[in-house]
């Protein structure tokens, strides 16, 4: 196992909408690698692409927070319906010391596929639904800062403008596929 970089932003793999994933025999070590990294970092959920992986597919664990009883990891997910609306201020591992007030639908319909690849259709509220909703913009190739106001985004320019010069030189050793079994 081991703990992968995280892709910030300015990294154009952020703003891809991720490929799906059609093989699963290989893919327990990459999860196990990014249950490690989420773990290291005390993030709640990761995108594949946020350790610069094009692959439509994330995990997450509340389980100290929500009650959730297990880590769970969602892939080829897609939100089939959705209801209410909550504001809560988000952070995320990819825009480092920023966090925006963002609107969300409290309750949400998953269909996904389980790392076995069996589908599964199952509703979420409250936190885990907000960062499931959360982790499937990234895969979408959405970020936190297309969810807010321009206003918003002008207050955080300075910081923004910074995290985007460093990762123009992190991309040079970015991770690739090629360690993993697809
Ligand atoms: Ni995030």
């Amino acid at each position: 196992m081991a703990v992968l970089d995280i892709v910030h932003f300015g990294d154009p793999i952020l703003k891809k909408k991720c490929n799906p994933v059609k093989r699963f025999d290989g893919i327990d070590r990459l999860l196990g690698d990014m249950f490690d990294t989420m773990y290291e970092e005390d993030g709640l959920g990761l995108a594949a692409n946020q350790v610069g992986l094009d692959l439509h597919l994330f995990i997450l664990d509340l389980s100290d927070i929500d009650g959730v009883e297990n880590p769970l990891v969602i892939i080829n997910g897609e939100i089939t319906a959705s209801e209410g609306e909550s504001s809560y201020n988000e952070g995320c591992l990819s825009f480092p010391g920023i966090r925006l007030d963002i609107n969300r639908p409290e309750v949400i319909t998953l269909r996904y596929q389980n790392p076995n690849g069996n589908w599964e259709t199952e509703t979420f509220s409250d936190l885990t639904a907000r960062v499931i909703q959360h982790e499937m913009d990234h895969v979408n190739g959405i970020m936190m800062i297309d969810r807010v106001s321009t206003l918003d985004k002008i207050k955080i320019r300075s910081e923004l403008k910074n995290l985007e010069i460093q990762s123009n030189e992190k991309q040079k050793t970015r991770p690739t596929l090629d360690g993993y079994n697809f």
